[in-house]
């Protein structure tokens, strides 16, 4: 086996502790897939309000409780505690960040109650960068690489080589920073600048736009490595305008160190013949049990089970990005054909009172259900036929591999991790439906040749289904790719 690496892998959201999106998923099973092959990955998060430390396994670490750290010209203390993730054969040591200014609230990014961004973010995510750098000199174990991912952790690779450049202890780690979505920035008011102690030369080595101060800028100028999560994503913020968010300078000046690595799925919780939350395991030679997870969910929402209308699910946050537009654009034609529709999810004010109302209008063939429900996921993914994903952009996406592996078959828009995972079902190997082009027409075209195939062509349904259940989108591969970045990185 290779030599491993120490990896602290920072995140604001691990699947169990804090979840709003697929980073919670990764942050879980990326770690211990690098673990599984030799490497030793550490991940540190905070610990949000909610977190219930009995429940979650959460212990204190005494020497590493009360420990104060200077911030915005205040002192505050923190502590950290610690827990384990485990998967199947596998586990990661999890180090939670637990402080009464900046964490005590209930909410990841927003208060849980009003669903309003807490006002200061800016300095939350600054107190963690901070401690996850400060700690490293107490915590009796060295990274040689600090793995951060999204704006919340971007800027610890500019503090470790603008501020902490003396420190003996810390001034060689490497960093990795991986972009899970390159539209949330962590963009603020030029004011904020000054309460990171950064030198003032970073203003104009990074330059930003006037009177704003972004971290996600700070951290694509000064990591060593950048990643994003599928290829395809990888080329387009790099080559297309309406992708690159305003950073399509700096990562063309980053070009040799900006890569895609595809994230992959943790088959012991997304697996329809392990599932432990469905009621009705299956594999492929099973399908009809998928029928009986179908009937119930409808059963669930006193809808009537028909052997010939298809299900169809959406599980999504429901933002601009993941394509409502499109499906506020459709339903009604859609609700005209022989269908059943499930929503899941929350988000944006306008979709959720759109899909309330449209609930009340279609209810004998339409579910919404608002709110996130971890349960009810897996509960579609099993029971659906199909699963829509008109993304405008999409940098990988996790509920499209969820669904071929459930044998749901995924109708999606070409672009991103969606193109790189989906193939069109009209190739022998086909596992999905895509479109090109982000408008109404073409998605309601593409769901009708679905709908076709579904009707009218039981056995070409079956192949697809088939193919797609039988790919590997396991971490066996990209989590080598990260290893091997890691050694670039570490020898560099
Ligand atoms: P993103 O991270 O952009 O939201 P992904 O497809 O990568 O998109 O990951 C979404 C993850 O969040 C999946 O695990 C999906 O099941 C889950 N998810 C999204 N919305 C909800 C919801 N309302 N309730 C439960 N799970 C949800
Ligand atoms: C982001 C992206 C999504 C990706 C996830 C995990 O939330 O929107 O496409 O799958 O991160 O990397």
């Amino acid at each position: 086996m290779a030599k491993g690496y120490n990896v602290l892998f920072v995140t604001s959201e691990v699947l169990p502790y804090s979840k709003t999106g697929g980073l919670a998923d990764i942050s879980n099973s990326l770690p211990q897939a690098l673990n599984a092959l030799g490497n030793e990955v550490r991940i540190i998060s905070p610990k949000y309000g909610q977190l219930d430390e009995r429940r979650l396994q959460i212990h204190e670490i005494k020497r590493l409780k009360d420990l104060k750290i200077n911030i915005i010209d205040t002192q505050s203390k923190f502590s950290i505690k610690s827990s384990f993730i485990h998967g199947k054969n596998t586990k990661a040591q999890i180090y939670l960040l637990e402080n009464q200014d900046f964490f005590k609230n209930k909410g990841i990014y927003q208060n849980i109650r009003t669903k309003k961004d807490f006002p200061n973010n800016d300095e939350r995510f600054l107190f963690f960068c901070k401690a996850v750098l400060e700690i490293l000199e107490i915590l009796q174990w060295k990274p040689d690489v600090i793995h951060c991912n999204d704006w919340q952790t971007a800027l610890i690779p500019a503090m470790l080589k603008r501020i902490y450049k003396n420190n003996l202890h810390i001034k060689d780690i490497k960093t990795v920073f991986t972009i899970h979505n390159l539209a949330y920035q962590g963009d603020f008011a030029s004011s904020t600048f000054k309460k990171t102690n950064l030198p003032e030369s970073v203003l104009s080595e990074v330059g930003f736009a006037k009177n704003r101060f972004n971290y996600l800028r700070t951290g694509l100028y000064y990591a060593d490595k950048i990643t994003t999560v599928s290829e395809k994503y990888a080329e387009e913020i790099r080559t297309k305008k309406d992708y690159s968010c305003g950073m399509g300078d700096l990562l063309a000046k980053r070009k040799k160190d900006l890569s895609g690595i595809l994230n992959g799925i943790d088959y012991s919780n997304w697996n329809p013949s392990v599932d432990k939350i469905i009621t009705y395991r299956y594999t492929y030679q099973e399908i009809p049990l998928k029928y009986e997870n179908k009937r119930e969910l409808l059963h669930k929402y006193n809808l009537e089970y028909k052997e010939n209308i298809p299900l169809i699910g959406i599980i999504s946050r429901l933002v601009d990005e993941k394509g409502f537009e499109l499906i506020v654009n459709i339903l009604p034609e859609l609700m005209k054909e022989n269908v059943q529709l499930i929503i899941l999810g929350e988000g944006d004010e306008k979709y959720q009172k759109f899909l309330t109302n449209a609930k009340k209008k279609y209810a004998k063939k339409l579910i919404v259900h608002i709110g996130f429900d971890e349960n009810l996921a897996h509960h579609i993914q099993a029971g659906c036929d199909m699963i829509l994903m008109p993304s405008k952009y999409e940098p990988c996406g996790l509920t499209q591999l969820y669904s071929l592996s459930y044998g749901t078959v995924p109708v999606v828009r070409n672009t991103g991790g969606l193109s790189d995972t989906i193939t069109d079902y009209r190739k022998p190997d086909g596992t999905g439906f895509l479109f090109d082009n982000y408008n109404g027409k073409d998605f309601l075209t593409t769901i009708k040749a679905a709908l076709n195939v579904y009707k009218n062509n039981k056995q070409k349904w079956y192949t697809i289904i088939r193919n797609g259940m039988a790919l590997d989108f396991s971490w066996k591969v990209s989590a080598l790719k990260y290893m091997n970045l890691y050694k670039k990185v570490v020898s560099s």
